[in-house]
C-alpha cells in the first residue's frame, strides 16, 4: 500500500467500525448466556471472526448480517466439545478470554493460533487460572500456545496480579463464573473494564473494575440472559484519524459514535495535554459504556512524558502517539510500556525502527522510547511485522511527508485484524478534502 502526503486540510465526518474488545466479549458472553444476544455495530474483522469460529465449533449458532450479529446462547454449561483444535488466529483476546471459559467446561479442549500468537506469553493466564484449580497447560511446555485445558472443579480465591492486563483479568473473571466460591482480582493499575460492565449487564454477579472500586469480584450463582448490545466505534481505530487531523494543518474531523470509556480514553487525555483541540459532542451511555462524537481540529503540539497510571488506558495507541510526537515540539518520553514488547509484534522495536526509516530521531528503552521532535519526515518502506497497529500508525505518518514523497506499507493487509476498511476510509477523507 502506498500512502502519499495530504495535499490539503483533512475535513469530514467518519464512523469507525465497532470496538474490537467489546465485540469479542459480546460474542463470548452471548454464547454462555441463555437466549438470543443481538450485537449491533458488530466488528467484522479477522480477530472477531476467530472468536466466532471458535464458538460456532462449540455448537453456538451465530448469524451475521452486515453489522448486526445474532448469537443463540446456550447457557454457562451449554457449549459442546469442539471436534478439533480451536483456532484463535492472531487474536490474544480470543485465546486468553476463551481459556477462562473453557476451564469451567466438562470437556477437554486445545487452543492454537498463528505464528505470532504462538510466541505470546500465556503463563500470565496459566498461573492465575491454576491458582483457581484449573487444569491448563502449554502443550510444548514453553509457556505459549498451543494450550491444553481439562475439566476440573474450580475454587474461589484472590488473585493479586503483577500485570495490568484486561485479558488476564477477564480470563480470571470468566473462570470465576464456574468457581465454587467468590473470586477476587487485583491489578496494579486499572485496565479496560468492558468485561466487568458487560458481564454485569448480562446478569453475572460481578462488581468493581471502576476507578472508585478497582478490585473486581465475581460470585457464583448469577443467571446470564441474552442482551441487546450496542457496540460503539472503536476508540483505538478513531485514534488514527485524531492523529491524521493533528498532523495535517487546517484539518477538522468529526468521528461519530465512538467509545470513550474512561479506561480506554488515555489517547484523548494525552493529545489534549499535548495541546490538541479535541471536544466531545453528543455524549451518551449504553450498557455502562460511554460514547460521544469526537471533534478534532489541527493544533500545533508540544511534547509530553507518559507513564503509569495512564498506560493501560492507551496501550494500543502508543505506536500512533510516537508518530504524532515526532512532529511535536520537544522530547516525548514514553515509559512503563514494556507490555508493548509482547503484543502482535514487539511494538517498541518495530515502532522505533520504522520511525527511524522515516527520518525521526528515536531512542529505544526497555519499557518505552524517547522521541525527539519535531523531526522532518521523508519517504520510506515500512516493515509492519504483520502488525495491524504498526501499519495504520505508519500510514498516518505518510500524511505528513513533504510533497512527492511516499511511504510504502509492506504486508498492508494486516489491517484486516481490526479495521478492514482502513485504507478506503483514509483515501475517502483525503479525496473529500
Ligand atoms: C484487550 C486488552 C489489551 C489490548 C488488546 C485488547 C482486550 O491487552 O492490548 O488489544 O480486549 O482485553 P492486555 O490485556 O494484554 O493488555
Amino acid at each position: 500500500m502506498i500512502i502519499t502526503p495530504a495535499k490539503g486540510p483533512l475535513k469530514g465526518e467518519i464512523q469507525v467500525p465497532g470496538d474490537k474488545s467489546i465485540t469479542h466479549r459480546a460474542v463470548m458472553f452471548g454464547s454462555i448466556a441463555r437466549g438470543t444476544t443481538e450485537i449491533r455495530g458488530f466488528l467484522k474483522s479477522a480477530d472477531c471472526l476467530s472468536t466466532i469460529g471458535c464458538f460456532r465449533s462449540m455448537g453456538i449458532s451465530i448469524e451475521i448480517n452486515g453489522d448486526i450479529a445474532h448469537v443463540e446462547g446456550k447457557g454457562l454449561h451449554g457449549l459442546k466439545k469442539p471436534e478439533g483444535i480451536l483456532d484463535c488466529g492472531n487474536s490474544g483476546t480470543t485465546m486468553r478470554l476463551m481459556s477462562g471459559i473453557l476451564t469451567g467446561q466438562d470437556f477437554e479442549s486445545r487452543l492454537t493460533g498463528d505464528s505470532s500468537i504462538q510466541k505470546r506469553p500465556m503463563n500470565r493466564i496459566i498461573q492465575p487460572l491454576t491458582e483457581l484449580n484449573a487444569r491448563i497447560s502449554s502443550i510444548k511446555g514453553n509457556g505459549c500456545a498451543p494450550l491444553f485445558i481439562q475439566p476440573s472443579r474450580l475454587h474461589g480465591g484472590t488473585i493479586n496480579s503483577r500485570l495490568s492486563s484486561a485479558q488476564v483479568k477477564s480470563a480470571v473473571l470468566l473462570s470465576g463464573l464456574y468457581a465454587d466460591g467468590e473470586v477476587c482480582y487485583r491489578e496494579p493499575f486499572l485496565s479496560r473494564n468492558h468485561s466487568e460492565l458487560m458481564l454485569s449487564s448480562f446478569g453475572a454477579l460481578v462488581t468493581g473494575g471502576t476507578e472508585e472500586n478497582p478490585e473486581c469480584r465475581v460470585s457464583p450463582g448469577g443467571q446470564m440472559e441474552g442482551q441487546l448490545i450496542h457496540v460503539p466505534g472503536d476508540i483505538s481505530s478513531a485514534a488514527y484519524f485524531l492523529g491524521a487531523a493533528l498532523l495535517v494543518p487546517g484539518s477538522e474531523i468529526l468521528i461519530q459514535n465512538t467509545g470513550i470509556n474512561p479506561t480506554r480514553d488515555g489517547i484523548l487525555k494525552v493529545f489534549k495535554s499535548m495541546g490538541a483541540d479535541i471536544s466531545l459532542l453528543n455524549e451518551k451511555e449504553s450498557g455502562g459504556e460511554k460514547t460521544a462524537d469526537i471533534l478534532v481540529r489541527y493544533s500545533p503540539l508540544r511534547s509530553l512524558e507518559i507513564g503509569n497510571p495512564i498506560i493501560p488506558a492507551l496501550i494500543d495507541e502508543i505506536p500512533l502517539i510516537a508518530v504524532v510526537a515526532s512532529q511535536a515540539e520537544g522530547t516525548t518520553v514514553i515509559r512503563d510500556a514494556g507490555e508493548l514488547r509482547v503484543k502482535e509484534s514487539d511494538r517498541i522495536t518495530i515502532t522505533a525502527e520504522n520511525l527511524r526509516r522515516l527520518g525521526v530521531k528515536v531512542d529505544e528503552m526497555p519499557d518505552g522510547m524517547i522521541i525527539h521532535g519535531p523531526s522532518p519526515l521523508h519517504g520510506a518502506v515500512i516493515d509492519t511485522a504483520g502488525d495491524h497497529r504498526i501499519a495504520m500508525s505508519m500510514s498516518i505518518a505518510g500524511l505528513a511527508l513533504p510533497p512527492n514523497e511516499e511511504v510504502e506499507i509492506k504486508d498492508a493487509d494486516c489491517v484486516s485484524i481490526s479495521y478492514p476498511e482502513f485504507y478506503q476510509a483514509l483515501s475517502q477523507l483525503k479525496a473529500n478534502s
